[in-house]
């Protein structure tokens, strides 16, 4: 593996700062690229779309740039499948609201203990049109969906399947392909939240069949913007809440009002970023991906660097970290299985809470998250919800074995020091 870590890192200013983010699952630094696009778009074509003039058609051009790239990062047919939004949240709730005009009273939808709040609220938000919500539960040793009560819930009155690509909590990640299928087969429309997987894997909408997959840009080192894919024909023939005058096609009739040009320009950076990171150091994954070229193949081999850099570090963190004295991970920790997971893992440490433990790293300047992290159905399903939740370290492309190794000796430091 030829990945460098420290030429990575030279492209995030905030790495400098010394301090250690473990808070990626939270949200990602950003490349001086990101930083630049979003700086240049606002001297060089800071304008309202479709006007007759040099700074809206530059706006227009570079908008179009930036549903192709996500087109090309999730390997969707075209890039009017490609929907721009706030973040995952809001886009979601635009969609459950779209899709629930299409419901009668007594149709089910599926989510799932695993899920973030934001593949679920907007779901249960359908209960209001007469809809039943099925919940599948998770196994609760390793923290992974339970696919026979999956199957147990899906019948034919199922209308909608809402499952995570992985969990921002505890990291497991789905059987997204067997999911879907099984889906399809009961005739049911299929929304991925792949906010939590999209910094960590390769994702290809075609392959996986969903009909919709949402994930956001702030997870994956660029701006604060969400973006939602969908199967041209299912967008088509959604109703979308729109002002009259705006277009009435996708992807447009779902990006209501003006966008944040300036964040969409950053995003294309952090699309672009990533596949430079696939142009170093892809190679050696390129034969996993022969159907592809260009960025797409950059793409997706940038992701698979990624992720076998991350597993490395990962196996690294966790065969210590199972060694603390006091500690409960949540999640899978047997390192045979870490095919099955990000590397994000939630803990708790005896007589601590993880408020306590989140601060005592925070004022060695390193940044882990402590809480629920809107993971409300699992914390709570896990029993944590009113205890403070969980400490949730994340590794990101740019943390180091340095990091790493730090980061264990304050934990076990702290673990083991009386109080
Ligand atoms: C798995 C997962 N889904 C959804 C969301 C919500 O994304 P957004 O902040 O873009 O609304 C998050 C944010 O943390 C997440 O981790």
């Amino acid at each position: 593996m030829n990945y460098d870590v420290n030429e990575i890192r030279s492209h995030f200013p905030a790495l400098q700062s010394g301090a250690i983010f473990f808070d990626g699952p939270g949200g990602t630094q950003v490349s001086q690229q990101v930083i630049d696009a979003v700086a240049n778009y606002y001297k060089t074509m800071n304008a309202n779309t479709h006007g007759a003039f040099a700074t809206a058609q530059k706006s227009d051009a570079m908008i179009a740039e930036a549903h192709a790239a996500f087109a090309d990062f999730l390997n969707a047919r075209s890039p009017d499948e490609i929907v721009f939004g706030p973040n995952m949240t809001t886009l979601t709730f635009n969609i459950s609201r779209a899709l629930g005009r299409w419901l009668n009273p007594g149709d089910e939808i599926i989510v799932t203990h695993l899920d973030h709040d934001a593949d679920i609220s907007p779901w249960l938000a359908l209960e209001e049109r007469g809809a039943i919500i099925r919940w599948v539960d998770i196994h609760q040793d390793d923290c992974t969906l339970d696919l026979a009560d999956y199957e147990r819930q899906l019948s034919t009155k199922t209308k909608i399947v809402a499952v995570g690509g992985a969990s921002n909590a505890v990291g497991s990640m789905n059987d997204l392909k067997t999911i879907i299928s099984l889906a399809h087969m009961a005739g049911a429309v299929v929304f991925v939240d792949a906010v939590h997987l999209a910094p960590h894997s390769p994702i290809d909408v075609q392959d996986l069949d969903c009909d919709l997959l949402a994930c956001s840009v702030y997870k994956y080192y660029g701006p604060h913007l969400g973006v939602l894919y969908g199967k041209y024909d299912l967008l088509d023939r959604l109703q979308a809440y729109k002002v009259r005058p705006a277009e009435n096609t996708p992807p447009h009739k779902f990006e209501t009002g003006t966008q944040n040009h300036e964040g969409i320009a950053g995003a294309l950076a952090a699309v672009n970023y990533l596949a430079s990171v696939g142009e170093k150091y892809g190679a050696p994954y390129a034969a996993q991906f022969k159907q592809f070229s260009g960025r797409r193949l950059h793409l997706k081999t940038a992701l698979a660097a990624i992720k076998e850099y991350e597993k490395k570090l990962f196996v690294r963190l966790m065969t210590s970290l199972r060694e603390i004295p006091g500690i409960c991970i949540y999640g899978i920790t047997d390192l045979a299985r870490f095919d099955y997971r990000t590397p994000t893992v939630a803990f708790t440490l005896d007589g601590k809470t993880p408020r306590e433990v989140a601060e005592h790293l925070g004022q060695q300047n390193i940044y882990v998250w402590d809480g629920n992290y809107y993971a409300l159905a699992l914390m709570d399903r896990l029993g944590l919800e009113g205890q403070g939740g969980a400490v949730r370290v994340g590794l990101a492309h740019y943390n180091t074995v340095e990091e790493v190794d730090r980061l264990l000796r304050l934990l076990t430091e702290y673990a083991t020091r009386s109080t």
